[in-house]
């Protein structure tokens, strides 16, 4: 049997969605205008690019200016940005006439499509990374030992000296229906068009919990009231009131990119404050015009006395059963203290993500890991010999600000990153492990 090496790359991606491929850019510019190679490869689970496919609903918008595509901000002369796309799709001018900033979301994915096509040749689809290993020469850790796992169930393995993590978020699954989770009636939000729910009940009208306050809740709300217009839907969370989310332009400024600077040089209790004061800016939160819509759809159905849609403020769901008549929550008003149960055909979970500061494929480095913060650059803190840097990006919500889960600055941080890295002089590898020290990038 012949042995095949793994290959080595100067830097591998683990995800693709928008951070990584603003991040390909980044590279790909700064390896043709310093006329050096940088052998990359970014390595996505899902089998094609999609930009959270289960939540490209027909009528959704995208909640940041086109103008922070994933370049423009950068460099507005390159030709990746969201207007060039435009003008090679024969649209500029027709967008133009739409009046607006914010794209549909399905136009949108279809840019950022477009851009990865471009990046077809160092892109891997179908493969999870499952483990990031270390690779050691003498005392030092050298290289990572990237390995994957395929749709096939094949494993892989790939050497890199480097490592940029965008994995984005995992569904937030609440504690209360982890027991229903498996069962098809739940879904979560960000698994929607693909789920049962949305192929429709057979022709009855079927009971639809939606579950939470935020951008998401709304608008499955709404495509499900216009998907199937039989459909009973209660749409149920603990706050007061749904509540409009705040991008005025004054508190905008929180998402611009010299703010990072300013956020990360706050000691830890101010930036917590920080978030704090303005996490009305992204979470359970609903832009104002949808919460327009919603409350007109209520109030047009008060008038023709058709009611479809409820909803349930100050509703706490204390326990959910699965039974053969459908999924049975019990709900608390802790207010009023009244509790009442009721019965769906189907639950969707609107219940947010969850961020891990280190994705759980970094433990076999875990131990090498120094102090919880990643520096400026994004970059994971290493004992010093620990040699291959590791860049998170979307983790650092903490350290960077709010702007770090978005899209806001994606164009900044790739370019903060590739900096990074190209100004490290790799002497990461040992010339007896048949790798080369040269000057990286
Ligand atoms: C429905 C929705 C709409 C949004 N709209 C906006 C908006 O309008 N404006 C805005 O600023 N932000 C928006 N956001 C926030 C969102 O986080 C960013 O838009 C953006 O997706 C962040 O990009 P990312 O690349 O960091 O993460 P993601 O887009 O989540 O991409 C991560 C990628 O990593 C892949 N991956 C995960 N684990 C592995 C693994 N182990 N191995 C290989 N691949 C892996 C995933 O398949 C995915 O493709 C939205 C979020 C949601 C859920
Ligand atoms: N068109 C778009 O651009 C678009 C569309 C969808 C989403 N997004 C973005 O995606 C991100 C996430 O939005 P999201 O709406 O999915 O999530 P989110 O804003 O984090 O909201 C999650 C909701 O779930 C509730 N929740 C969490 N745990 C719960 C529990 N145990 N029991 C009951 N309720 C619980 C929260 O209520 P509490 O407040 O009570 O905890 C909150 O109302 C945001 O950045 C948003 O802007 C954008």
């Amino acid at each position: 049997m012949s042995y095949h090496p793994a290959p080595e790359y100067d830097v591998v991606g683990v995800g693709f969605g928008p951070s990584n491929l603003a991040l390909a850019i980044a590279l790909d510019d700064c390896a043709r205008k310093q006329r050096v190679s940088c052998r990359s490869v970014f390595v996505e689970r899902q089998p094609s690019f999609k930009w959270h496919g289960g939540m490209l609903l027909p009528g959704s918008n995208m909640q940041i200016s086109f103008l922070k595509d994933l370049v423009s901000l950068r460099d507005p002369t390159s030709p990746f940005t969201f207007i060039n796309y435009l003008h090679k799709s024969g649209r500029l001018l027709d967008f133009t006439n739409c009046r607006t900033f914010y794209p549909s979301r399905i136009e949108f994915n279809d840019y950022l499509r477009w851009v990865a096509g471009q990046f077809e040749s160092v892109v891997e689809y179908g493969e999870t990374v499952v483990a990031v290993e270390p690779v050691s020469a003498g005392q030092s850790v050298v290289a990572l030992r990237v390995l994957t796992q395929t749709e096939g169930g094949e494993e892989r393995s790939r050497i890199a000296r480097n490592l940029v993590v965008a994995v984005g978020g995992l569904p937030h699954i609440p504690a209360v229906f982890r027991a229903v989770a498996g069962d098809p009636r739940v879904m979560h939000t960000s698994g929607y068009l693909d789920s049962p729910v949305t192929a429709g009940f057979g022709g009855c009208a079927p009971r639809v919990a939606v579950i939470g306050g935020g951008q998401s809740a709304a608008e499955v709300t709404l495509d499900l009231s216009d998907r199937i217009p039989d459909s009973n839907i209660d749409l149920i969370f603990r706050g007061h009131a749904l509540k409009p989310s705040d991008s005025s332009p004054f508190v905008n400024e929180i998402f611009n990119p010299e703010y990072t600077d300013y956020f990360y040089s706050q000691a830890d209790g101010q930036r917590e404050a920080i978030v704090r004061s303005f996490r009305n800016t992204n979470y359970a939160v609903v832009d104002p015009d949808l919460l327009d819509q919603l409350y007109r759809m209520t109030y047009q159905q008060r008038v023709t006395g058709a009611r479809r849609l409820a909803v349930h403020p100050r509703s706490e769901i204390v326990a959910a059963h699965a039974r053969p008549e459908g999924i049975v929550l019990e709900l608390l008003n802790r207010d009023e203290d009244v509790r009442h149960r009721a019965t769906y055909d189907a639950i969707v979970l609107a219940t947010g993500y969850e961020r891990s500061p280190v994705p759980a494929f970094l433990d076999p480095i875990r131990r090498y890991i120094e102090g919880g913060t990643l520096d400026r650059d994004y970059r994971l803190q290493t004992s010093p010999a620990f040699r291959p840097q590791v860049h998170l990006q979307g983790c650092a919500e903490t350290s960077h600000g709010l702007s770090d889960t978005l899209l806001s600055v994606l164009p900044i941080r790739a370019q903060e990153i590739t900096t990074s890295l190209a100004s490290t002089r790799a002497k990461q590898f040992d010339p007896e492990q048949h790798l080369v020290e040269r000057v990286y990038l």
